[in-house]
């Protein structure tokens, strides 16, 4: 059965800027296609500025100018039909963010009000998102959600300031599950917090997905957190998804050169040698190079490399790699 929730078919999403009057475009999102199933932890990698954050806006259906998408579409499976995000009035996308999706934005830490208690920002949530449909209390309802999550109640009488970053963090995670999202979108949830703290984070949105048996996508550059938490990873380079596996594969059997360099660039356990990072620097989304993105960067190159975008290759069932190296094997078309 396809269990999938959100599908994406060549997507497209550029931000279309105007450089002293002259147009420039950034091709943050190049031709991804996704297919995120229901109840699982699909996690998005890869360098700063290849596009993640913008992949995530254009799949949580909140694209504004100066992004746009240009072609292809995103697909959501709602009681059992798909809808195309593309026909949706404004109001329709706020309602499917409200009511089936939850989207923590990078840096969202700020949706708290720093000059109210965590109490009165619930009241707030509740008020607005709940209150028209059935009368509740706010503050019951708040309890009993921050206990059923673990998190200490006398959080509610303290202002965002008094919280550490971590429990902060917590705290906007839980107000963005209240409703009980399908799907949730977090955007970096962990960055920024020590590794310690980012362990009781990455807990709370374990806690939740198996609560609610939902869908996670999440934005992280940091692959010991990918590794703590994915169930599949989707590896981005340069706009595109360059190799998509189970954890265990991309951590186990990298087969993408970039993807290679990430897990490589990881420490090891014991190991105290100085570890590889990719080389060069990440190519401009205004002017890609020619063929593979990677290819300025890779020591496995070839001819081909520089001239044409390879396809996918699908290695097994569920691991699909863009390497011409993969799809001609050692004696092919790259060799
Ligand atoms: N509002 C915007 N207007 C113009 N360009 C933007 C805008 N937002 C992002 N960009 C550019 O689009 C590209 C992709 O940015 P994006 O934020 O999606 O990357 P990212 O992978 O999320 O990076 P990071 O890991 O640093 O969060 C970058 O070159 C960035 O500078
Ligand atoms: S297609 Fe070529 S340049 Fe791109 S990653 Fe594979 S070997 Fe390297
Ligand atoms: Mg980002």
């Amino acid at each position: 059965m396809d269990n999938t929730i959100l599908r994406t078919e060549a997507l497209h999403a550029y931000y279309v800027l105007d450089v002293y009057g002259k147009q420039k475009i950034l091709k943050a999102v190049n031709e991804v296609d996704l297919a995120i199933q229901e109840n699982e932890i699909y996690g998005i990698a890869g360098e700063s500025g290849c596009g993640k954050t913008t992949l995530l806006k254009a799949l949580a259906a909140a694209v504004e100018p100066p992004l746009r998408v240009m072609s292809g579409r995103v697909t959501y499976r709602i009681a059992g039909e798909d809808v195309d995000v593309a026909t949706l009035t404004a109001e329709e996308k706020r309602k499917l963010r409200l009511e089936y999706i939850a989207y923590v934005p990078q840096g969202s830490m700020s949706v708290l009000n720093p000059v109210a208690r965590i109490r009165d920002t619930y009241r707030d949530f509740i008020e607005s998102h709940i209150g028209a449909h059935q009368k509740v209390e706010a503050y019951e309802l708040a309890k009993e959600h921050l206990t059923e999550l673990g998190l200490p109640l006398k959080i509610l009488d303290a202002y965002p300031h008094q919280l550490s970053g971590g429990m902060r963090q917590r705290v906007t995670i839980a107000l963005a599950t209240l409703l009980k999202p399908r799907i949730i979108i977090g955007d970096e949830p962990t960055t920024a917090l020590d590794v310690v703290v980012q362990r009781g984070v990455v807990q709370l949105l374990k806690d939740v997905q198996r609560k609610l048996q939902n869908t996670i996508i999440l934005v992280t550059h940091d692959m010991g957190v990918h590794a703590n938490i994915a169930d599949r990873i989707g590896i981005m380079y340069a706009g595109k998804i360059v190799e998509e596996a189970p954890a265990e594969k991309i951590f186990g059997a990298p087969a993408h050169p970039y993807t290679q360099y990430l897990i490589n660039s990881l420490p090891k356990f014991g190991d105290k040698t100085q570890r590889e990072s990719v080389p060069g620097s990440p190519p401009s989304l205004a002017n890609l190079p020619s063929g593979c993105p990677f290819h300025p960067r890779c020591p496995h190159a070839k001819d081909i490399c520089k001239q044409e975008m390879p396809g996918f290759t699908q290695v097994e069932a569920k691991h699909r790699v863009a390497c011409w190296l993969v799809e001609e094997g050692e004696h092919g078309k790259a060799a």
